[in-house]
């Protein structure tokens, strides 16, 4: 056995995966089903430094340092389960699987469960950061046993992203619990990506900006506590001038935009646990309702009957923009740990929420300076029932609503499309109620289905004969 560590599945993020594993120094034993690409990953890579190819899963396995650990990195799904099988029929106990690919955390549950019957380790571990991240830094999110983190976690620390010289990699929790913040972390993704479209499209429908004008404004939020990754790249995305046309790029793509399933899985999932995550579920729908091309033909000939009167102030509302967006980002993000909190409670996982929110200050996608904010957050209060009430969250939201009402009230007159904006607002606002109107809805279900209520003045549980006036009440 030659190597510290295997790295199988020879795609882009497999490749960029194992070059950096072995550019901190460990040995690796790359592997791959067609083994072409791992003659043309030797070929290309194999002189940056120790890697161990292997022509078959048996070479792949024996080339591993016991207890040996080898990365499965291909398909999510069924290629996950047939690489698993085969590599478990090589390995022997106490040995580990880690599966870095964007699976269902439910089928890592079932994983894990299957090679811990074997006496194996399975570990599903989240790998955010694109190809970019693979190579030079990702944040990892391993779940599995505490014993495989010990084995594992100081290479994939080491090959994380570092931010004040600390790890984006922290042991999540057991079994599923590092696929599942993995498939949180995507639903917030899509989440912050629609807000920052939604801002885009209200500077350029209200004022009329172009996409060049508007990277500007997107340069400069990123010096503000926008500053993130997303926004940074938005700003190059709407530079792009395309060599053909002279036209900027985004003009000229289409406007329908697709996943892959990680936030339709987190919405799914949110409604499984009953977590109203309703920037992610709006976020996704959008993404639907763009992709709805004939029902978009077919709405065409609608009058919208919307004013058209002009922003007089433009600066004014740009600073609206940016506060709603940033209102409705903490929504966003409050939601998602709702999310991670209730699956803890509900799939028994052991989850540091300040540590999520640390491993996701760099290295991924949605790396950005709030997250430092929403470490310290919740190291401040490790039980904050509400990240959005949290007293740093709770001053910069308040100090924003003036300005995200104006915003989602002039969209809304003006017919600029902004789901996440205005449904983060709604979601404030149903939070703050002192009352809401689902009073009257347990009265309609206890009319028609007896469904039972509950009263604000005395205990118990009670249903209403609601067709006969004079006949008491019945406790249930
Ligand atoms: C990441 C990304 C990555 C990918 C997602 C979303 O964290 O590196 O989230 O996993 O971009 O799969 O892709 P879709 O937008 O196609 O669903």
């Amino acid at each position: 056995a030659t190597a510290d560590i295997g790295v199988y599945g020879m795609g882009v993020m497999g490749s960029n995966l194992a070059r950096n594993l072995a550019r901190n120094g460990y040995r690796t034993a790359v592997g791959n089903r067609s083994v072409e690409r791992t003659a043309d990953f030797m070929g290309k890579h194999g002189e940056e430094a120790v890697f161990v190819p292997s022509h078959n899963m048996a070479e792949f396995i024996s080339s591993l340092e016991p207890p040996r650990v080898g990365i499965i990195m291909v398909q999510a799904g069924a290629a996950t389960d047939a690489v698993m099988e085969s590599m478990a029929e090589h390995m022997e106990a106490g040995d580990i699987i880690v599966d870095c690919g964007n699976s269902l955390f439910s089928d890592t549950v079932r994983r894990e469960a299957w090679c811990s019957a074997r006496g194996l380790h399975f570990v599903g571990a989240g790998v955010s950061g694109g190809e970019e991240g693979a190579l030079w830094g990702p944040s990892i999110m391993p779940g599995g046993t505490p014993e495989s983190y010990d084995r594992l976690g100081p290479m994939f620390e080491a090959i994380s992203a570092k931010v004040d010289g600390e790890p984006c990699c922290t042991h999540v929790g057991t079994d599923g619990a590092g696929h599942f913040v993995k498939m949180v972390h995507n639903g917030i993704e899509y989440a912050d990506m629609q807000v920052i479209a939604e801002a885009y499209d209200l500077l350029k429908q209200r004022l009329g900006l172009s996409a060049g004008e508007i990277a500007e404004i997107f340069a400069a939020w990123n010096e503000t506590e926008l500053g993130s990754y997303l926004i940074e790249i938005t700003a190059e995305v709407l530079r792009q001038v395309d060599a053909e046309t002279g036209t900027p790029l985004v003009d000229l793509i289409v406007d329908r935009a697709s996943q892959k399933g990680t936030g339709k899985w987190t919405v799914q999932n949110a409604l499984d646990l009953a977590v109203p995550v309703t920037a992610i579920a709006e976020a996704t729908m959008a993404r639907g309702a763009s992709s709805a091309t004939e029902q978009r033909q077919a709405a065409r000939t609608f009058a919208g009957h919307t004013a058209n009167d002009e922003i007089t102030n433009k600066e004014a509302f740009i600073e609206d923009v940016r506060q709603a967006l940033y209102a409705s980002k903490i929504v966003a993000y409050s939601q998602g740990f709702d999310q991670i909190t209730e699956a803890a409670k509900t799939y028994g996982w052991d989850i540091n929420r300040a540590n999520v929110a640390r491993i996701w200050r760099g290295g991924c996608i949605i790396r950005a300076v709030f997250l430092g904010d929403i470490t310290e957050a919740y190291e401040r209060n490790s039980e904050l029932p509400l990240l959005m009430a949290d007293e740093n969250f709770a001053a910069k939201i308040d100090a924003a609503v003036p300005a995200w009402r104006r915003v989602v009230a002039d969209a809304v007159l003006h017919g600029v499309p902004t789901p996440v904006f205005s449904s983060s607002l709604v979601y404030f606002d149903m939070l703050r109620a002192k009352r809401l109107p689902a009073a009257l809805i347990q009265g309609q279900r206890d009319f028609f289905g007896a469904h039972t209520y509950q009263r604000t003045d005395k205990e118990g549980t009670f249903h209403t004969f609601w067709a006969e006036p004079g006949r008491p009440e019945e406790e249930a």
